[in-house]
């Protein structure tokens, strides 16, 4: 089977979109610097993000995936939003703008990078860097500290606080869950970018969307395992690529 590879083809499915849904990973953060969690800068000290984003190794050794979060949250409150996070933006202005309009962002990425940008209609599927949870009782608070308090502090149930995001094994957020699924069902674009999807279940999502007859788009740099669903593959970095439908779309003098 041949693909369509042309950024062309993007714009052209762009254009026609009236329901679009994307799903990004940390490819996305990529160009503001922030670590995608598999590629070649993945690794903190000598640990594998499968190491470190588990309920076991929380318990295990709390201070040390404390101190690897400190350092993404440190990472993450010194970057900006990039030109694919904008582009973003201008593409949900563009068709909640449209009658019957439709756009969701499903993001897996934690940093709120997108939100700052300014989405609005952003639903997260693993949590957030920027909250912290009780290990006990699951009370959730905002905690925006940079840097962060050397050690977990404790809820008021005494037990330890951990960040607020979905490690391995552990479910989604039910509601966003639920959400995600059906903007996923609805969509007649659905556009992946910068994730392995290699983690479930948000992974699933564009094959709900398949399923419903979307459109797949992929934008990444390198292959995954929907790249041969997708009915036109980017390979090319975010920023850049969104980047440049974004000069595309600028009125012309
Ligand atoms: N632009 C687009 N894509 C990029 C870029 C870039 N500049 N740089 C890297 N990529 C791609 C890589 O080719 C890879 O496919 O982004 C993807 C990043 O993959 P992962 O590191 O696996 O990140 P992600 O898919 O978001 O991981 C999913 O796994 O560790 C957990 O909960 C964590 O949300 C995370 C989930």
């Amino acid at each position: 089977m041949s693909l369509p590879t042309e950024a062309g083809d993007l714009e052209a499915f762009l254009s026609s979109a009236k329901s679009i849904c994307v799903l990004t990973g940390a490819g996305v953060s990529q160009e503001s610097g922030v670590p995608t969690f598999r590629g070649a800068d993945g690794l903190w000290r000598k640990f594998r993000a499968e190491d470190l984003a588990t309920p076991e190794a929380f318990a295990r050794d709390p201070l040390l995936v404390w101190e690897w979060y400190a350092w993404r949250r440190e990472l993450i409150h010194r970057a900006q939003p990039n030109a694919a996070h904008m582009a973003l933006v201008e593409l949900e202005d563009r068709i909640a703008a449209q009658p019957g309009g439709r756009f969701t962002l499903l993001t897996q990425n934690v940093d709120g990078l997108h939100e700052r940008a300014g989405s609005r209609n952003v639903i997260r599927l693993h949590g957030s860097i920027w909250r912290l949870r009780c290990t006990r009782c699951d009370t959730e608070r905002e905690d925006r500290a940079v840097p962060l308090d050397p050690f977990p502090p404790r809820c008021a149930c005494s037990a330890l606080l951990r960040p607020g995001v979905v490690w391995f094994g552990e479910p989604l957020p039910e509601r966003e869950w639920a959400q995600a699924a059906q903007a996923a069902a609805q969509a007649d674009l659905f556009l992946v970018v910068g994730t392995s999807a290699l983690v479930q279940p948000a992974a699933s999502l564009p094959l709900i969307a398949k399923q419903n007859r979307a459109r797949l788009v992929e934008i990444n740099p390198d292959p995954t395992p929907l790249s041969d669903l997708a009915d036109c593959v980017v390979r090319g970095k975010a920023a850049e690529t969104l980047g440049k439908l974004r000069k595309a779309s600028e009125p012309r003098p």
